[in-house]
């Protein structure tokens, strides 16, 4: 790559790590409201669990812009203040202890996941391109992370069908 390619390529993934930041910054607010809405223990625990994820996530982007000897800066994240707004409808529109209100929350929150599945995933692969590979580590454990969190929300939703089972006999 020539070093002006490589100087904008530098510039736009700063930009998108910023990007990501302030999606996670909203989703440290957001988190505990979700939490507190879920009708189920787990479920509930596991968006208080997710909540601590999401603190590292936020030092890890903290960390990322410190090698890059970058000034820590966020810039408002139009996609994650929609997902959350939707999270918040799905709330006000579902009924508290509900089994819906359960399965709208998992909804909303994977859309939110496989958001930051593809950021991170995509901002991983960029770092590597610009040789940033501390960068790269970082980005790549926060992203197992994100796929965990998904994975972990599928399986509660599945524990939901055997339930359905169970009572349908
Ligand atoms: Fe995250």
């Amino acid at each position: 790559m020539k070093t002006q390619e490589t100087s904008e390529l530098h510039q736009f993934f700063i930009q998108q790590l910023m990007d990501v930041y302030n999606a996670e910054q909203q989703l440290i607010e957001a988190l505990p409201t979700i939490a507190e809405a879920a009708t189920s223990t787990e479920l509930r625990r596991a968006f208080e669990n997710h909540l601590e994820e999401t603190n590292m996530h936020a030092r890890r982007l903290e960390k990322a812009f410190e090698f890059m000897n970058e000034p820590l800066s966020s810039q408002k994240c139009q996609a994650m203040q929609g997902l959350i707004e939707e999270g918040e409808e799905i709330i006000d529109d579902t009924e508290d202890d509900t089994l819906v209100r359960d399965c709208a929350l998992i909804v909303a929150a994977q859309k939110v996941e496989h958001y930051e599945i593809a950021s991170y995933g995509s901002l991983r692969t960029l770092a590597e391109i610009l040789g940033y590979m501390e960068v790269a580590t970082l980005l790549q454990t926060t992203l197992d992370e994100e796929y965990a969190a998904d994975d972990k929300l599928t399986s509660i939703a599945t524990g939901y069908i055997n339930q359905g089972a169970e009572e349908e006999g």
